[in-house]
């Protein structure tokens, strides 16, 4: 197997490029696919002071990596969820890369800071604990990049897992969710940008960068979300992808390209009608947002 650039030995293919690289062109490649997400959905702006979410996987903290090598100006921001060990262990990955680098990162703990966590907000709501989960994210990526003066807010999806989501979304024709299903979501009042950079890049690929440029980052999953039905889109798209590599991409690119704009409306009706929550003055269409609603529940209203 030679690097596809230089002839050398290679030590990653890419079946759906049809392309093998050395370790020096396999991070050229990693930088340019960001590069190129960046330029062609118009992520960031040269001077945006960036916020990257960072669970201490590989995906973010090879995201928040390349952001910086790109000349970004990144920060982390890392938010506790009281997921046992695993949490504990996140918060290590963290924090140690940001350390090593130099880095700034933020650190905001559910429990400590908002008196709930994952565990008892699932418990609290009798559903799964991603649901909680995902709205305490969203919230509080949303909440603190605002406050502490950030244009955008980046996160680690890859091209897996946009593929296992939109395949979720089709397979249950969610059109409010299709329509927002995009790699940027402009900011509104309230709201600032959100930009998944890594959207030309896949799951193995993410993690031979980390290794590649010496990233210790946490191996293991969320125990929370297993068997949760996103692994299961994702299991069914890997063999489809083994198969006949490329169909990932093609379903991801093809929807944004060809699909996505007939959906766009019925994204926008939501967030047309937005008030501000009368506890923590986010948009929300009720009186209390749901954020501020899963606090109380959870017993740290
Ligand atoms: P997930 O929802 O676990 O698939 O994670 C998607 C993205 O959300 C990751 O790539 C990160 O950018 C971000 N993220 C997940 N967990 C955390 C966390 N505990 N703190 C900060 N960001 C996170
Ligand atoms: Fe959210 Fe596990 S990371 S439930
Ligand atoms: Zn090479
Ligand atoms: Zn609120």
């Amino acid at each position: 197997m030679k690097c596809r650039v230089c002839r050398g030995p290679a030590v990653i293919d890419i079946r759906r490029h049809n392309a093998a690289f050395c370790d020096q062109h396999f991070l050229h490649h990693c930088r340019e696919q960001v590069r190129r997400a960046v330029k062609d959905h118009q992520m960031l702006l040269e001077d945006d002071r960036v916020l990257v979410a960072v669970s201490g996987g590989k995906d973010s903290l090879a995201l928040w990596d390349l952001l910086v090598e790109l000349g970004y100006d990144a920060d982390g921001l890392y938010l506790g969820l009281g997921i046992g060990d695993y949490s504990d262990r996140s918060t290590d990955a963290a924090r140690a890369y940001a350390a090593e680098r130099g880095h700034k990162l933020h650190e905001v703990d559910l429990a400590a800071d908002y008196g709930y966590d994952i565990p008892s907000a699932a418990a609290a709501t009798h559903r799964a604990p991603c649901g909680a989960c995902g709205l305490s994210k969203r919230h509080l990526f949303n909440t603190v990049a605002i406050e502490r003066g950030y244009d955008v807010v980046a996160t680690g999806h890859n091209l897996d897992d946009e593929a296992a989501v939109l395949l979720g979304n089709v397979m249950r024709w969610e059109t409010g969710y299709l329509g927002r299903q995009q790699p940027v979501l402009p900011d509104a009042p309230g709201f600032v940008r959100k930009v998944k950079p890594l959207i030309r890049l896949g799951e193995r690929e993410m993690a031979a960068y980390c290794v590649l440029r010496g990233i210790d980052y946490i191996v293991e999953e969320c125990p929370m979300a297993e068997g949760n039905r996103h692994l299961g889109y994702k299991e069914v798209l890997n063999a489809l992808e083994d198969r006949s590599p490329g169909t990932k991409s093609a379903f991801v690119f093809g929807f944004l390209d060809r699909v996505h704009e007939r959906f766009a409306g019925d994204a926008g009706a939501e967030r047309a009608e937005l008030g501000e929550c009368s506890v923590c003055g986010s948009p929300t269409t009720g009186d209390v947002c749901a954020f501020c609603r899963l606090r109380e529940r959870a017993g740290g209203g």
